[in-house]
């Protein structure tokens, strides 16, 4: 399986909208490792073109520069995220500068970018092309652009109009390539009209900061040519191999997709006689307060800070709980403290907390056999194994929210268990020593069967779980047999047991 983001923009510091994406394109391909595939997972960097351009004049730097300073902020961010892509692609990189110059030659050479001229509204002062949706209902154009001048260029144009029908044929056999279904009804509407060829380069007097065209050195590309083709570029070895291209399942945000690749892109790849890319996994935008994040209204969140304040693994696991994939939703710290607060902390980590220290009391810290599961021990296993069952069909569907809801089912039910077969009273009876063990060691099946699965959504946590449940080793592919109840714990010692998720400093303070 080969796994993509798309690339951020280089222009400013990673937001909650780019943590999002590579945390739940993360999970994914920790899922699908686990489920036993291999899985190449890339991500990287949009660094060129004019908003990189005017960033780093502003700040003072050359683009360059500016860019390096800018990656630094989203390796760091990946690093403390613990997101883990197999590459990290930045688009100034040697390899895929030589791939987008072979690509422009190929596809000028067969005639499917060609020469012609652009006429259109251009700011000065934003130094940009305006379309008419940026134009006000009187016909005017917004104060912020300027003087706005009609401009003609000579530009390089890739000849789109010519797949329209290919790709609308496409669409309409195979709507299942978009995920949700409902954004592939959303890209034939906008195939319905008839598709202008695309301006695929700029003038280095206007851009400077781009990729030359080979065949033109006035000329620098389009950055979303430039950015659409690093999926190439990082694909098999990552060597910007034409060859090495393989259908890839791209994760995505909603504002990308018509029409850079809903329609750019699959042309892209049909011009260049590449197969088709797997999928096309659309997410929706966060929000706050229902408004749209923006740096201007001060509606912005900082995904570091809030992996420092409450931990990588509870901003994971809340922006993936929180979110159903392919729909918007609102960002509200409150609710991310209660989360963890609720469901990892006191529903999870209690849950280890308590069979753990009772193991430590009770059996002096190993894990107990056996013999033959009672009826109610039964009843629990089965409840358990479903849930897992639905985890996994749920996680294949891509409905991560609900997966996670069924995975806790499991959790709750091992609560549930304690709570009902009560150890502290059965540990006063010797003749109840056999339900005692089969309590304990059901809990702490279940919840090794349960970290294990969540240790796509947070890895860090689920780790620390199974040392402190005695788990030999790292959590790995699934067995073929799964799920099944685990057998091989009987006897294991338990490591030390700490709490997974700490009180906060402010749950502290609040406890007195
Ligand atoms: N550079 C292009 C992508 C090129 S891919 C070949 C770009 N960059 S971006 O920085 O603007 O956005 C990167 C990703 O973040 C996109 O998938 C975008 O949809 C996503 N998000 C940006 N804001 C978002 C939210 N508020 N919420 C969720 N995701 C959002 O587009």
């Amino acid at each position: 399986m080969f796994l993509t983001t798309a690339i951020d923009y280089a222009n400013a510091k990673p937001h909650l909208g780019h943590a999002y994406e590579k945390v739940l394109t993360d999970t994914l391909a920790r899922f699908a490792r686990r489920t036993g595939q291999e899985v190449r997972f890339l991500s990287g960097l949009d660094e060129h073109g004019q908003k990189v351009q005017q960033s780093a004049g502003k700040a003072g730097k050359s683009p360059q520069e500016f860019v390096d300073g800018i990656s630094v902020l989203f390796a760091s961010l990946w690093k403390l995220l613990r997101v883990q892509p197999d590459d990290f692609l930045r688009t100034t990189q040697a390899r895929h500068k030589k791939l987008v110059g072979e690509v422009l030659e190929k596809l000028h050479r067969q005639g499917d970018i060609v020469k012609g001229t652009f006429k259109g509204f251009y700011s000065v002062r934003a130094e940009q092309f305006l379309t008419e949706k940026e134009r006000q209902p009187d016909g005017s154009w917004p104060e912020i652009y300027g003087e706005v001048v009609e401009l003609t260029e000579e530009n390089y144009f890739f000849k789109l109009s010519k797949y329209q029908d290919w790709l609308r044929e496409l669409i309409q056999k195979q709507p299942s390539l978009i995920f949700p279904e409902f954004r592939a009804k959303e890209l034939l509407g906008a195939l319905e009209k008839p598709l202008p060829d695309l301006c695929i380069s700029r003038p280095k007097a206007r851009l400077a900061w781009g990729i030359p065209l080979p065949f033109d050195e006035n000329q620098v590309t389009y950055v979303w040519f430039d950015a659409l083709l690093n999926y190439v570029t990082g694909a098999g070895s990552g060597e910007g191999k034409l060859t090495d291209w393989e259908p890839a399942v791209h994760v995505i945000g909603k504002d990308i997709l018509v029409p850079a690749h809903g329609v750019y892109w699959p042309c892209m790849l049909k011009a260049l006689s590449l197969p088709m890319f797997a999928k096309l996994l659309v997410h929706g935008f966060w929000t706050r307060k229902s408004e749209k994040l923006s740096k201007s209204t001060g509606n912005v969140v900082d995904p570091g800070e809030l992996a420092a304040k409450y931990g990588a693994d509870a901003f994971r696991y809340y922006v993936l709980r929180e979110m159903a994939l392919g729909h918007d939703a609102d960002f509200d710290e409150e609710s991310l403290a209660a989360r963890r607060k609720g469901e990892l902390a006191h529903e999870l980590g209690n849950l280890l907390q308590r069979t753990g220290s009772m193991i430590g009391r009770y059996r002096d810290g190993k894990i107990p056999a056996v013999a033959k599961p009672d009826p109610i021990s039964e009843g629990f296993r089965d409840t358990v194994l479903h849930a897992l069952r639905k985890w996994d069909e749920l996680m294949k569907g891509y409905q991560i929210h609900l997966a996670l809801g069924e995975l806790w089912k499991a959790v709750q039910a091992a609560n549930q268990l304690i709570e009902a077969r009560a150890p502290w009273k059965l540990a006063k009876d010797a003749n109840k020593a056999g339900e005692l063990d089969a309590t304990l060691a059901d809990a702490a099946a279940a919840l090794e069967l349960v970290l294990l699965e969540v240790a796509c959504v947070i890895p860090q946590t689920a780790e620390a779980g199974l040392t402190q449940l005695g788990y030999p080793g790292r959590p790995g592919p699934r067995q073929k047999s799964w799920p099944d109840w685990p057998t091989e714990q009987a006897g294991r010692a338990l490591g030390t047991i700490t709490p997974l998720f700490p009180l906060l400093d402010e749950e502290k303070a609040a406890r007195g």
